[in-house]
């Protein structure tokens, strides 16, 4: 996982078994850096309450988080990523 700002977004980018996602990188429970959290099959564990996040949808999977994170399309061309974030 690595993480990049553009203008006010924080976003995570995280490539999971060569695939590649773009969420925003703050936890939508209380703040806490994702990029720090646990990357799994079952998305990115946030290392503040443990909530684990689904990288495709954003969608928590367990509480405390309730609020999804809000996902970017990601595109690769020529080794290049592109993240669409507005
Ligand atoms: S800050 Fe992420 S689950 Fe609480």
């Amino acid at each position: 996982m690595i993480d990049f700002d553009y203008k006010e977004k924080k976003i995570l980018l995280a490539n999971f078994n060569g695939k590649i996602y773009a969420t925003d990188r703050i936890c939508t429970h209380a703040d806490a850096d994702l990029t720090t959290g646990i990357l799994t099959e079952e998305g990115v564990t946030c290392p503040l309450h443990l909530s684990t996040f689904d990288l495709a949808t954003g969608i928590p999977q367990n509480l405390p988080a309730e609020i999804p994170l809000k996902i970017y399309n990601v595109k690769i061309e020529q080794n290049e990523i592109y993240v669409e974030v507005e």
